[in-house]
């Protein structure tokens, strides 16, 4: 390929990427050529669903570039991670991952390495990659993984490493091909970002202002995936209650999710995550309403302390909070509640872990996921003061996950002997006489079954409960 190629190239999205597939797909049979063997591809995710959804469009792409996905990382001639960097941990597994694939066993000199996601958004994780990883050929970002055929052809016509991070998201780019993990259940991207400035998070600086996608092309998204078989959406957002909220005309949330229950073929709709401040009674009477929405909301509580929260900028009490939890459990008595939990927040107490505890104790959560507060670069709680050391972190934690486990035991027992719509996920890892599937309230179960029914919705029977999840039968 040769400067004009790129000259040539069309200047409008998403005509510009397939142009740049075909001429990649081009460069790849060469380089084929030239190592005398058939290329392939590893992508490997950290994080949420939202860089769970953007790997599915990159694989989309490299399939489309006619590689073949291998399921071993070091195996793979491109390897491609896509970052997460919502707790320091997030990032020291990548750094793990990066120094086995560079480790005498499996170092490849003619190996791609490609990193993107939300790490590669920070400076200070560029220029380390940059200093003590120069293996890695190609960095992008959270805004731009659309081009990452344009990239690969930058990278093998120039032969010198790619570094194209931007700072700002810019338009939204639709029609791009995906490959789904499951043929079944997808997740359907409803708005990008986040404008809510948690002190502690990170997302807004790394995934950009708050976006909502145009109601249309959502359900144009949904009625493509239901003729291509799949039953079960997850609506994605970082608060997907604000859906609309900055977009001219736009419909809101519940008018949303109403408009996404009219899709024939869509038998389920999830989504993910639920801010407090902004989940409406309307949304509550729609849930009611609807025979397709998944009885269960994930509403992340963070702190039960109203002192805490604030510092957060989270913009609830504990008293809203609990108040909007128990009126969920009232109002929609079968829909389970999880959460998220943060412990050690800087100048958090006893008193504030008590109180989190209580919203735990009255809540009564079906599932939790705690976590100990990770300091984020750049992030207003970064320089907070009033850190705890370790030990004080590790017992104020371990008594927050006893109260959690205690609820959550009990409460997802609830729904013994019932009979419930199950879809059928994969087969059970540890016997191959059962199959796995997840119930309406996201909670699992295991019963005797063969791979046809994986993607099919089941009536299943839970006939015993084993501490967060059942074992049933179909009946
Ligand atoms: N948008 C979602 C959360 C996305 S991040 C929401 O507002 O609910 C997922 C979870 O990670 C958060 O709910 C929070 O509990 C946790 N988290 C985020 N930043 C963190 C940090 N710096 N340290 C520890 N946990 C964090
Ligand atoms: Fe982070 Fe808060 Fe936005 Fe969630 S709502 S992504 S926790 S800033
Ligand atoms: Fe991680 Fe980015 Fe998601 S930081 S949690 S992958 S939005």
């Amino acid at each position: 390929m040769t400067e004009s190629v790129f000259e040539l190239a069309p200047k409008t999205e998403p005509e510009r990427q397939y142009y740049f597939m075909e001429n990649a797909s081009v460069l790849i049979k060469k380089r084929e050529e030239k190592v005398g063997h058939h290329l392939s591809f590893h992508v490997t995710t950290f994080g949420c669903q939202m860089n769970a959804k953007d790997s599915e469009k990159m694989t989309g792409i490299l399939t489309k570039l006619g590689l073949d996905e291998v399921a071993e990382e070091t195996a793979a001639d491109i390897v491609l991670f896509n970052t997460c960097t919502i707790r320091d941990n997030a990032n020291q597994k990548f750094y793990g991952h990066l120094g086995t694939l560079n480790g005498k066993n499996h170092k490849n000199k003619n190996r791609i390495v490609a990193v993107c996601g939300c790490m590669m958004q920070e400076k200070t994780c560029v220029e380390k990659l940059k200093s003590s990883y120069g293996f890695v050929n190609i960095i992008f970002g959270t805004h731009n993984i659309y081009k990452l055929a344009e990239l690969i052809c930058l990278y093998l016509e120039k032969n010198e490493n790619v570094i194209d991070v931007w700072d700002k998201p810019a338009d939204i780019v639709e029609d791009i091909p995906a490959v789904r993990k499951y043929p079944f259940k997808s997740g359907v991207n409803i708005m990008y970002g986040c404008n809510n400035y948690c002190t502690y998070c990170i997302v807004p600086y790394v995934r950009g202002n708050e976006r909502s996608r145009d109601a249309k092309e959502i359900i144009r998204e949904c009625e493509k995936l239901a003729a291509e078989g799949v039953k079960e959406v997850m609506l994605l957002g970082q608060n997907v209650n604000s859906y609309g909220n900055r977009l001219r005309n736009s419909i809101g949330f519940p008018e949303l999710l109403r408009e996404v229950e009219k899709v024939n073929g869509i038998e389920r709709i999830r989504f993910m995550t639920s801010h407090p401040k902004d989940l409406s009674d309307e949304l509550i009477e729609v849930m009611k309403a609807s025979s397709k929405i998944c009885k269960h909301i994930h509403l992340p509580l963070q702190s039960g302390s109203t002192r805490i929260l604030k510092a957060m900028n989270r913009c609830y009490t504990g008293e809203q909070y609990l108040d909007l939890a128990l009126r969920i459990r009232k109002e929609l008595p079968d829909t389970a509640i999880t959460t998220d939990i943060i412990v050690g927040f800087p100048g958090e107490t006893e008193e504030d872990v008590n109180d989190t505890i209580d919203m735990i104790r009255q809540v009564k959560y079906e599932g939790a996921f705690t976590f100990i507060y990770s300091p984020r670069t750049g992030t207003p709680a970064a320089s907070m003061p009033g850190r705890q050391s370790k030990e004080w972190i590790k017992r104020e934690f371990d008594r927050v996950l006893k109260a959690v486990q205690d609820e959550s035991r009990l409460m997802a027992g609830r729904f013994l002997d019932n009979v419930e719509k199950v879809l059928v996920e994969e087969m059970n890892e540890q016997d191959d006489k059962l199959v796995t599937g997840r119930m309406s309230n996201n909670l699992m179960v295991h019963f005797p079954g063969d791979s046809s029914l994986i993607g099919k919705l089941v009536d299943v029977k839970l006939t015993e409960y084993r501490g967060f999840y059942y074992m049933g039968r179909i009946v």
